[in-house]
């Protein structure tokens, strides 16, 4: 079920403020699974939550992830520099990225951050880029279909990411003849799965491996990095994610293989299940359109959320005021690109829509303002902070068209 627990008070309230479309973003909601996160894990030695940046890149929410004791994990310069300007140094900063220019590995290691190489070659790009660290990560990619009891999760034998287990033992004797003291181990075979047994089993064979290569190359494993991929129910059919079974899961596969007292660290990587469903995209109905179908035009569009034309994803959707009046009518809920695709529902049951309704759009909180673009001159949103004392705060302005013209020479 998406996240029903802020009023369309609050939703109206937020939009007599500040014009629509832009994002929302809840504060105490996003504070409140971190701890959950966090608590789910306390059994855990040196448990770390690094925040995906990439779900949403804005300063003022990294700095209450870094206020709830999470760190930042970041795939680019630009996302380095976010993690910077919100207070994070050294281990709190995880650098997970891939086919990167190799000069952003010199960024990180200034910053000191934990590196984890998507490559085998990206050794002598980190050699060359930064110097070797005394403890280096390394993503695996173990091939052919990832399964979870008789449903297919993945297929990483198609995915670009990580290295071939044949690699790993001669890649980690290589950084160990470099210097290296210890490696981390890191995967992501799933994304967006609300399964409570994808962690459990990625930890699993995460920790086999770990064991395994320490025996193979005489290198300590110091952490496992569980990545991200825990999902959120964006359907109201669809069940949360039970972090706490989640960590407990974890904890049991921790206890097979390594003992109860050991001191392998474990880390996560998540971004959606974070943020995700405590973000709205609010956006006023503009306009009515009956041809074949009948049609809702909005005052946001795809360049705000690109989720539903890109993967045809579900997004929820309510009109504020009427959460609770019979979904009688059939609609597609459209934004203004000329782009067949720029549609937030297709054929969606819901209540009689009146020119200026307010709708929202669940679960934007992650991969949501992030994917924005430009195309057809339409501008990224602003972004606004529901705060813990109940007032709203603008975190990010909308983009005017001087921002569209300052990179033309
Ligand atoms: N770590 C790494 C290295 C990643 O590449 C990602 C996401 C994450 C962590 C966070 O994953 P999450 O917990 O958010 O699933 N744009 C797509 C999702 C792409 C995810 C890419 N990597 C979407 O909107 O569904």
């Amino acid at each position: 079920m998406p996240n029903f627990s802020v009023s369309d008070d609050v939703f109206v309230r937020a939009a007599e403020q500040f014009p629509t479309p832009f994002h929302l973003y809840d504060e105490a909601g996003i504070r409140r699974t971190a701890r959950t996160l966090n608590a789910a894990f306390a059994w855990a030695p040196h448990f770390q939550e690094y925040f995906a940046v990439k779900a949403l890149p804005n300063p003022h929410i990294l700095r209450i992830f870094r206020e709830e004791g999470c760190g930042a994990d970041c795939s680019s310069e630009c996302e380095l520099l976010l993690a910077e300007m919100a207070g994070f140094s050294g281990e709190e900063i995880m650098f997970s990225a891939n086919a990167m220019p190799p000069e952003e590995f010199d960024h990180a290691r200034r910053l000191n951050a934990v590196i984890n190489l998507d490559d085998i070659s990206d050794i002598d790009l980190l050699l060359a880029h930064g110097g070797i660290p005394e403890v280096v990560c390394v993503r695996y990619n173990p091939g052919g279909e990832f399964h979870l009891g008789n449903a297919i999760m993945g297929s990483p034998g198609e995915s670009k990411y990580g290295w071939t287990k044949e690699q790993l033992p001669i890649g980690l004797k290589r950084l160990k003849e470099l210097g290296v003291k210890g490696f981390g181990l890191h995967a992501f075979l799933a994304s967006n799965t609300t399964d409570n047994s994808y962690y459990p089993r990625l930890a699993g064979i995460l920790f086999d491996l770990g064991a395994e290569m320490e025996k193979a190359c005489g290198l300590p494993l110091r952490f496992v990095n569980l990545s991200g991929g825990v999902g959120i129910p964006y359907r109201p059919e669809e069940k949360e994610a039970d972090i706490a079974a989640i960590g407990e899961g974890v904890r049991q596969e921790y206890v097979r293989v390594f003992g109860a007292n050991a001191s392998v660290g474990i880390k996560t990587e998540l971004g959606r299940y974070m943020t995700g469903p405590h973000g709205w995209l609010l956006t006023h109905a503009v306009h009515e359109k009956n041809i074949y179908k009948h049609y809702i035009g909005v005052d946001a569009c795809a360049s705000n959320l690109i989720r539903p034309a890109m993967y045809g994803a579900y997004h929820h959707i309510h009109i504020c005021g009427k959460r609770n009046a019979p979904a009688d009518h059939v609609y597609d809920v459209t934004g203004c690109l000329c782009e067949n695709n720029d549609k937030f529902a297709v054929d969606r049951k819901l209540p009689k829509v009146e020119k200026g309704d307010l709708l929202v759009i669940h679960d934007t909180g992650a991969h949501g303002f992030a994917m924005g673009y430009q195309y057809n001159g339409r501008l990224r949103s602003a972004e606004v902070l529901y705060t813990q004392d109940g007032s709203f705060r603008l975190i990010r302005r909308a983009e005017t068209p001087e921002d569209y013209f300052a990179t033309l020479l």
